[in-house]
Order: C-alpha cells, then sequence, then structure tokens
C-alpha cells in the first residue's frame, strides 16, 4: 500500500451524504422516488374476502340487511348489513363464478370500497396512491395521489384505511375487511419501530454531512494539525458509521418481519405487502461508502500511532514528525510528503 489520497474519504462521505439523504427524503412529496420505500401494502385485493365469503354463504346475492345478517344486533347488525350492501353492490357488477372475482374486479376492489390500491411508508411519509395501469399488470407503476406526514404523525395505515372506509359509500370497518387484532399489533409495532429507524436515519443524515465536511476540511488542516485533523475525523466517520449500521439494520429487519408477517396474516383477506428493496440497496451502498471513510481514517490514525509509539525520540508533537518516522522502519526512505495531503507511507511489515 503505497498512497491513499485523501479523495477517497471526501468522495466516500459525499456519496454517502447524497445516497442517505435522498433515503430519507424519498416520498417525502408525492412521487419524489416513490419506488424508494421501505414497505408498500398493496391493498387492491382488500375485500375480496367479503365477495367470497357472501359468496360461499349465499349463492345468490341477497337484498341489504337480509340472510347472513340476520340475528346480528346492534351496532354489529348495521356493520353487517353495510357490509353486505357493498358486497352486493360488488356481486352485482360479476358475471362470472365467484371463484373469479378475485381477478374480474381487483381494480374495482379499492375504489368501490373508497380506498387506495396501495399505502407506501417512507422515511418520513406514508403515500398513497392507485396501480398505473391496474394492480394486477406484473411490474405496475405507482400513481402517488397524496403522502401524510409519517414520522411526525404516526405511519398508522390502519387510520388511513379506516379513514378511507368511513368517508367511502359503504361505512365499512376495517373488521369487516378481516383485519384482526393481531394484524393491528403488528402494525402499531411497525409504527413504533419506524418512529425509532427515522430519528436514527436523521442523526445518521447529520453526522455522514458532518464527517464529509470534516474531511473536505483535512484537506486543508493536516499540513498543520495531522493528529487533531486525523483523529476527529476517525471520531466523526465511526459515528455516522455506527448511525448508519443501526439505523439500516433496524429499518431492514423491522421492514422484512412486518412484511413476512402481513403476507402471512394478510394472504386471506386480500392484503399483502411488498419490501423496498430499491431502499435498501441504496441504504447499505451508503453504509459501504461510509465504511470506506471510516477505513481511511482508521488507517491514518494507525500509521499515525504506530510512527508515535516506535518513535525513540518520544512522544511526537508535530505532524512533520510522522513524516519522518517512516524513514525509521527503513522502507522507503525518501516518501516524504510536501504538501501533506498527498500522503506517501509505507506499511510497517
Ligand atoms: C393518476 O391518478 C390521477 C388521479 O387519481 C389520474 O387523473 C391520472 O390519469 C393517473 N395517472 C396515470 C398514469 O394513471
Ligand atoms: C390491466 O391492464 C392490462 C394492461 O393494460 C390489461 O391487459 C388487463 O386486462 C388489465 N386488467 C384488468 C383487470 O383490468
Ligand atoms: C396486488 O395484490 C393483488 C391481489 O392481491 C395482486 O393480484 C397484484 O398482483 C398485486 N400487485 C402488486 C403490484 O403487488
Ligand atoms: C392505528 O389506527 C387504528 C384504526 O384507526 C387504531 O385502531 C389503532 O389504535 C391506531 N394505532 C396507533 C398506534 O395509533
Amino acid at each position: 500500500m503505497k498512497q491513499l489520497p485523501i479523495g477517497i474519504p471526501i468522495v466516500g462521505s459525499l456519496a454517502a451524504f447524497i445516497l442517505i439523504l435522498l433515503a430519507l427524503l424519498a416520498g417525502s412529496r408525492p412521487g419524489f422516488m416513490e419506488e424508494y420505500d421501505l414497505v408498500a401494502f398493496n391493498t387492491s385485493g382488500l375485500g375480496q374476502n367479503l365477495i367470497i365469503n357472501a359468496g360461499n354463504d349465499n349463492d345468490e346475492p341477497t337484498p341489504t340487511g337480509s340472510g347472513i345478517c340476520d340475528g346480528v344486533g346492534g351496532f354489529l347488525g348495521r356493520t353487517c348489513s353495510s357490509a353486505t350492501a357493498a358486497v352486493d353492490s360488488l356481486q352485482s357488477d360479476i358475471t362470472d363464478t365467484v371463484n373469479d372475482i378475485g381477478n374480474e374486479i381487483a381494480d374495482e376492489l379499492a375504489d368501490r370500497l373508497g380506498i387506495h390500491e396501495f399505502y407506501s411508508l417512507h422515511a418520513l411519509t406514508i403515500c398513497e396512491g392507485d396501480y398505473s395501469p391496474n394492480a394486477t399488470t406484473s411490474g405496475a407503476d405507482r400513481n402517488v395521489t397524496e403522502c401524510h406526514k409519517g414520522f411526525t404523525n404516526g405511519y398508522n395505515v390502519s387510520a388511513l384505511l379506516d379513514h378511507g372506509l368511513q368517508v367511502g359509500p359503504y361505512k365499512l370497518t376495517l373488521a369487516d375487511l378481516g383485519f384482526t387484532d393481531e394484524m393491528q399489533d403488528a402494525m402499531d409495532t411497525l409504527n413504533t419501530v419506524l418512529k425509532a429507524f427515522t430519528a436514527l436515519l436523521i442523526i445518521a443524515v447529520g453526522f455522514t454531512g458532518i464527517s464529509m465536511l470534516a474531511s473536505i476540511a483535512a484537506l486543508f488542516l493536516i499540513p498543520r494539525h495531522e493528529r487533531k485533523t486525523v483523529l476527529i475525523n476517525l471520531i466523526l466517520a465511526g459515528t455516522a458509521l455506527s448511525f448508519l449500521v443501526l439505523s439500516g439494520l433496524i429499518g431492514t429487519i423491522a421492514a422484512s418481519i412486518a412484511t413476512d408477517k402481513i403476507n402471512e396474516k394478510g394472504d386471506d383477506i386480500g392484503l399483502s405487502a411488498n419490501l423496498g428493496k430499491g431502499y435498501l440497496i441504496i441504504t447499505w451502498i451508503a453504509v459501504g461508502l461510509m465504511l470506506i471513510t471510516f477505513g481511511y481514517w482508521l488507517w491514518q490514525f494507525l500509521r499515525y500511532r504506530n510512527g508515535k509509539t516506535t518513535d525513540p525520540r518520544g512522544p511526537r508533537k508535530y505532524a512533520r514528525d510522522s513524516e519522518e518516522s517512516g524513514a525509521a522502519y527503513g522502507d522507503r526512505p525518501n516518501m516524504r510528503s510536501t504538501s501533506g495531503i498527498n500522503f506517501s507511507r509505507t506499511r510497517r511489515h
């Protein structure tokens, strides 16, 4: 290893900063880096269970409030009636057999119920909208209608769904669609974890930015204050790296677990979730870039410390000494740097 130009940590931390900033800001405006979400809920199939259940219970569509809702009184009875009304209305559109319903009207279900086809969780927001051209097309684009503050107001997809259903024509509840308490618990956990994740991510963005500025400042400071500059850069890069790894791990683990849970529990009610691969990729590339930056400063630090501890003349005070100490190893006596930026250093064997 001969030279490690200071361009390495500057470019590394700058690229890491840009990527992690984009990871934070993805989805902050409708359509801005929409594909870079953590988890996207596909709600286009919600409500299928109503049709299929009703379809199994009665072969013919039943008038509102009769049939399957008989014997259910009070509030539950009313809910059941509206659920049945929704089903009846949907069923009247159906010409084919009950088993084909999912495919036939998948694109209409959400619309009918008053909800959107997807709800995507980003670092700062929840966005909602419909698939384009339709939900069943593979690789469909997402047409975002609006984004809601998530970090400050909570990442509660159920609340948005609930609101949509209330505003919608049938006044259904999530329970009608088959949401269980277990499912809500999973979502509430995700909500809490995402807040912690975003808080760590914001800190990570801050430290990555500061580390980037410190790397640039090192260009000018190293010739005069090598020890301090290297040490401060090492600490800043280490802190930024720690927060990046921490937020990366929490985001990745939370998103994976939530996706698995929702796909497992949501399968029979037509709810599914997709893990945001693009998001994870840019996050971990940023981690890699920051690791390189940290590695550079660690290498400079060790190089400096080794010089110091083996220097026969005792503790060293100036950067200049570190250049000279290399000569003691006899590897490359003439690799003295004059600019201080162009580190020429040999490794001790
Ligand atoms: C996106 O949605 C808006 C309104 O919801 C609609 O007018 C527009 O045509 C949609 N765009 C695409 C590409 O589907
Ligand atoms: C979805 O869109 C594709 C491509 O535009 C079309 O072939 C398909 O019939 C559509 N499906 C539904 C259910 O509308
Ligand atoms: C969304 O879910 C529906 C029904 O569950 C499925 O047919 C469709 O392929 C899914 N679309 C996407 C983009 O995941
Ligand atoms: C999310 O919204 C649902 C439905 O409105 C509600 O039952 C649940 O308690 C909310 N969770 C949190 C953490 O606010």
